[in-house]
């Protein structure tokens, strides 16, 4: 099959970027994967080729080695769009330490940015989050709520990307840039090829659920049972990985195709539902088959009460929409769990 065009995608190795080059290269397109795999792992690529079929072609470089980039990028100057993901993203980690995460999160916008602009190439898909608007006063939360002070080194790295990149548009060096923000990403492909890879103990719900009911861990923690919420436990909007890669395939076809009615443009991507953290705990049961021990202890520091987004905009202007159910994040989570462990034997 011919290809539709190629595609640079930075952070290619890690969880959503694997995703979403399965998903590229399924509709067509040529994959070029830039990552440093400071949190990835090279087996990923045969994962992605044991789903696809085409091992994507791949550069093990920093994205901050302007000098290096711009080499690789001139070689595939005819690509037709970047999609970036490359950043680090553990919060608790950027309060510990902030400069590592200006470091690289701003400094490989700005690089990368640098050498598309140089070499002139356009449409670029940035990974922003719904961390930038905090604890929102209505809900569900559309993308016309106010930016809130970040909570952290790394959410404020979300938002300055976000205004670099408008800067950016506004000087006229590119005619076309999407950020999309996500909500909270969560199971894996459904081969359990690919999927999220935790280092040490797990900062996100999920992982510690599915770690939980494969044995690794004694108990959930849930942080705080005393949320003005149906149940007392914080509410988000959990999306399947797999309907987050869609989306970006789907925002970049925008740019190519130059539908956009202005040259910088958000979107929220999530469900649209809200879901609490004993909900997620009683998906993992039901579809694991066991009880899970958990207990409810204070509330975890800088978490947001309740989080969900409106995806009306998403939904009409770029034709997307997540279609898979809770239980189904909650299944291929838990098989690609599994599937970890058996691994390690
Ligand atoms: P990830 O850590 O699995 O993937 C990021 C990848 O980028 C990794 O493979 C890592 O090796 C690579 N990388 C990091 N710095 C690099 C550099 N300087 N040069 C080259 N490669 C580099 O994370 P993810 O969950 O796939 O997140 C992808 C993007 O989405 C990130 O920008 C993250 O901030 C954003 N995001 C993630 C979530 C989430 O909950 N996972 C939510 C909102 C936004
Ligand atoms: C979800 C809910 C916790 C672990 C983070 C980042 C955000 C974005 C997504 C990158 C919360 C509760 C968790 C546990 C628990 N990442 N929880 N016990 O905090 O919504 O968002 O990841 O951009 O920026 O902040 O996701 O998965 O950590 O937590 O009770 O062991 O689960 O308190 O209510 P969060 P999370």
């Amino acid at each position: 099959m011919q290809s539709k065009g190629k595609v640079i995608v930075t952070g290619g190795a890690g969880y959503i970027g694997s995703h979403t080059v399965v998903d590229l290269q399924t509709a067509g397109y040529s994959v070029v994967i830039l990552d440093d795999l400071s949190n990835s792992d090279i087996q990923v690529l045969e994962g992605i080729k044991g789903i696809t079929g085409i091992r994507p072609e791949f550069y093990q470089i920093d994205i901050c080695n302007t000098d290096g980039l711009a080499e690789v990028l001139m070689d595939h100057s005819d690509a037709i769009g970047v999609i970036h993901f490359a950043a680090y993203k553990a919060v608790g980690e950027s309060v510990e330490m902030p400069l590592r995460y200006y470091t690289n999160n701003v400094g490989g916008l700005i690089s990368l940015m640098e050498v598309m602009r140089a070499i002139e190439m356009d449409n670029l898909i940035f990974s922003s989050s719904c961390t930038v608007y905090g604890q929102p006063e209505m809900l569900p939360v559309t993308e016309d709520a106010p930016v809130q002070s970040a909570q952290s080194p790394y959410g404020n790295t979300k938002q300055i990307c976000e205004e670099i990149i408008q800067d950016v548009i506004t000087a006229g060096y590119f005619k076309g840039a999407i950020s999309l923000r996500y909500f909270n990403p969560v199971g894996a492909d459904l081969s359990a090829l690919i999927g999220e890879l935790p280092l040490g103990v797990p900062n996100n719900l999920m992982p510690f659920i599915t770690q939980t009911a494969a044995g690794l861990r004694d108990e959930i923690k849930v942080f705080g049972g005393d949320y003005n919420t149906p149940d007392g436990t914080a509410i988000r909007d959990y999306i399947h990985v797999s309907d987050l890669a869609e989306a970006h395939r789907v925002a970049l076809e925008r740019l190519i195709h130059k539908r956009q009615s202005s040259a910088f443009e958000y979107y929220n991507i999530g469900t649209g539902k809200g879901t609490s953290v004993l909900e997620v705990i009683h998906a993992v049961e039901r579809v694991s088959g066991q009880k899970l021990n958990y207990r409810i202890v204070d509330r975890r520091s800088g978490d947001v009460e309740q989080v969900w987004a409106d995806t009306t905009k998403a939904n009409r202007v770029l034709g997307w929409m997540a279609k898979r159910s809770l239980d189904e994040m909650a299944e291929s989570a838990w098989h690609w769990e599994k599937k970890r462990v058996e691994s390690r034997g």
